[in-house]
């Protein structure tokens, strides 16, 4: 399928194009509705408080993040009102017609882009496509955001963005500073491994499907960031996995949470003590479903090694590297493994 091409409009077909269907060890295992409650919800009201509170909040987070690396926080204090216009905008730029939102579309893949929407897959070069559409914005440093690659339909939609942004940078530099804490580190000390620190939101519009056990909304990956905040609506399809792939899980929707995930970046600074959330979307025949991800990342000259190595452990990156090395260096192993999948068959 072409890159101009919708995919609102293939998804009214009866059975879907065999660029979408993955080979059978990949499709989902769990339904998208299946759910488990064996990733905690933390309520982060309190954590501001130096009471015991705090500490309690983050010795929680601290244990689910060596455990699996994602789980989902309330009472994080941003308005719930900014979440549901942000959602609620988001869907309606979505059901514009095609021609609409092609006009912001990445020619070039998003290695080339300072934004603006796609159809399907996330990584160049893939063999097998993902049932989703996206957007990406480039929110932050400031001077990142190309307002010309951010749409102006809806009405609204681009302020809203920026309110978003906004407060959502500042609940992931919250909860950098309760790691960094318990790394034995200065609170900064996260934020300051990413040198001038990036945001990036893609929102993921992923269209009902009538053949959903065929097909993965977003193939299974790890994050190559340090900290990911998602917002999901009711639907259900995020799941994950920490036994490399054997058992998943299917994480509950809850209103106004966001589901926190670690990435690459947070697994190699604190020398493999956090996971980095092992991942995938899956979809449905009944609804379509958004979901919002706000990565978190360092500047790509950012130097990558543990920022502490304990006694008697070896550290998990054999030299420091640069992130934009780490980054492409992951891209290119995760096209390279389709390639060779796709010359097995
Ligand atoms: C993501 O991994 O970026 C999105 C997952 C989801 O849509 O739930
Ligand atoms: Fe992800």
């Amino acid at each position: 399928m072409a890159d101009g091409t919708s995919l609102t409009a293939i998804a009214e077909e009866k059975s879907v194009p065999s660029s979408f269907i993955r080979d059978e060890d990949e499709r989902p295992k769990v339904a998208h509705n299946q759910f488990s409650n064996e990733i905690p919800v933390i309520s982060l009201a309190g954590i501001e408080e130096d009471d015991g509170r705090r500490e309690e909040i983050c010795k929680k987070i601290v244990e689910v993040c060596e455990d699996w690396g994602i789980f989902q926080v309330v009472d994080h204090g941003i308005d719930s009102k900014l979440l549901s216009d942000m959602s609620r905008l988001s869907r309606d730029f979505f059901a514009l017609p095609p021609e609409e939102k092609l006009h912001y579309n990445m020619a070039g893949g998003i290695a080339n882009t300072r934004g603006g929407f796609s159809v399907s897959s996330h990584l160049q070069g893939e063999t097998v496509q993902d049932w989703r559409e996206l957007y990406i914005y480039y929110t932050y440093p400031i001077n990142s955001r190309d307002y010309s690659r951010w749409p102006e339909k809806p009405q609204d939609l681009r302020e809203v963005t920026e309110q978003y942004s906004e407060k959502v940078w500042d609940l992931a530099r919250k909860l950098l500073e309760v790691l960094s804490e318990a790394m034995g580190l200065e609170k900064e000390a996260l934020s300051k491994s990413c040198v001038e620190m990036e945001q990036r939101v893609v929102v993921n519009f992923y269209p009902k499907c009538a053949e959903p056990d065929l097909v993965l909304g977003l193939k299974r990956h790890t994050d190559p960031v340090t900290i990911t905040l998602l917002l999901q609506d009711g639907v259900g399809g995020l799941q994950a996995t920490r036994d490399n792939g054997e058992t998943w899980i299917t994480v509950p929707p809850v209103e106004g949470a966001f589901v926190v995930n670690l990435g690459d970046h947070a697994h190699y600074v604190s020398n493999g003590r956090f996971k980095s959330a092992d991942h995938q979307a899956v979809v449905n025949s009944d609804c379509s479903r958004l979901s919002i991800a706000a990565f978190h990342n360092p500047t790509p000259e950012a130097v990558v090694y543990p920022l502490k190595v304990g006694e008697g452990e070896e550290p998990v990156l054999k030299e420091p590297m640069t992130f934009k090395d780490l980054y492409w260096g992951k891209m290119h192993q995760y096209i390279e493994l389709a390639r060779l999948k796709k010359l097995a068959k």
